[in-house]
């Protein structure tokens, strides 16, 4: 078992410098290259995140392995391979891709998420799951961004590798991702294990910020202390690095981040058209479930206010209703 993950390790580490030696120094790479380069990735990011292209070739992977006198069987079990349909011989399981490595926490590349240009389906091919790489028990990066997480005692998290790497390049090297899915327990105790404060920065959209309102509980009650980023609609934050640049992402998003209550008053009062009674009557109900569980009696009175202000109720005695409808149901 542990000959097997060894020589899986190996091949995987192969395959990650086959990749990307293929993408800066051969002519099959340049169009890949090109697209990274469009992408604002530059040859820098491509170095430290050791970012590769496998060529659309049936079996350029496979070749080598062979080569190299590695099981393929064991192969097509780590997720490097595909047995042919017809039985006999295996084929390169990833074609066509831009390759990110995904390591474990030691640094070792345990499996890879190959990304198409431009458009088609799937966006990004993951290797499955295996005995080296458990997507819910691993988050993107960490093994790079330990040291800066240690230093800064802050995870910045976010949704994807793109955001991930363009934020190293703005100088945010405490970033980690997971990857596309949900947050899992076992991704709360390892961050927990590194920091005591997490800011999440997912996408400005719809998915994303139902993401954030999912994990937010997770890591509070893990003791996490979590503050949310909040990036304008339709923007990710890789969206928004190349639109603004470095220092307004740093000041504008990451120390812009609000309190968790703070931001889900903001998305209520996104998802409801205040123009209407009983659309204000709902952000009303709504908003004030959210600031019942705050436990500050001052917080929960500037947040009251705000939702006075936005409901456009003026004066001291429509305050004094929210507080008392508030008091109710706490
Ligand atoms: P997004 O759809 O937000 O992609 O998914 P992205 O990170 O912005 O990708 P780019 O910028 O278009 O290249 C967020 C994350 O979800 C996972 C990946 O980890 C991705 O980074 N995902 C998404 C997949 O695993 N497969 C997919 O097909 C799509
Ligand atoms: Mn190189
Ligand atoms: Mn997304
Ligand atoms: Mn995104
Ligand atoms: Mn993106």
């Amino acid at each position: 078992q542990n000959e097997a993950k060894d020589s899986l390790i190996k091949a995987h580490e192969l395959a990650a410098k086959l990749y990307h030696y293929i993408l800066m120094n051969t002519s099959h790479g340049q169009e890949a290259l090109l697209y990274l380069r469009g992408r604002g990735i530059n040859d820098k990011l491509i170095e430290q995140f050791q970012i590769g292209y496998a060529p659309p070739q049936w079996d350029t992977l496979v070749q080598l392995l062979e080569k190299r006198e590695f099981d393929l069987s064991l192969m097509e079990k780590g997720g490097l391979v595909s047995a042919r349909h017809n039985g006999s011989g295996y084929v390169d399981r990833f074609r066509d891709r831009i390759m990110f490595p995904i390591w474990d926490r030691n640094g070792h590349a345990i499996a890879f998420a190959g990304r198409i240009m431009g458009d088609g389906q799937p966006k990004y091919l993951n290797s499955p799951e295996t005995m080296l790489f458990n997507k819910s028990k691993l988050v993107y990066n960490m093994h790079q961004a330990r040291t800066h997480i240690k230093r800064t005692g802050q995870i910045i998290l976010f949704e994807g590798y793109a955001d991930v790497i363009q934020a190293w390049d703005a100088e945010v090297c405490n970033g980690i991702a997971t990857m596309g899915t949900a947050l899992t327990g076992d991704q709360v105790t390892l961050m927990k294990r590194m920091a005591d404060s997490v800011t999440l920065c997912y996408d400005g959209d719809d998915a994303g910020q139902a993401a954030a309102l999912k994990a937010i509980p997770l890591l509070e009650e893990a003791g996490i202390h979590v503050a949310v980023a909040m990036l304008p609609d339709r923007m990710d934050p890789d969206d928004y690095l190349k639109t603004h640049g470095a220092e307004r992402f740093r000041h504008a998003i990451i120390e812009a981040a609000v309190t968790p209550t703070k931001f889900k008053l903001i998305s209520l009062r996104r998802n409801h058209i205040l123009l209407e009674d009983d659309g204000k009557r709902r952000f009303k109900d709504e908003a004030i479930n959210v600031i019942a569980r705050v436990a500050s009696p001052v917080e929960r009175e500037m947040h009251l206010k705000d939702v006075a202000l936005q409901l456009d109720l003026p004066g001291e005695s429509s305050l004094d209703s929210l507080k008392q409808e508030c008091a109710n149901i706490r």
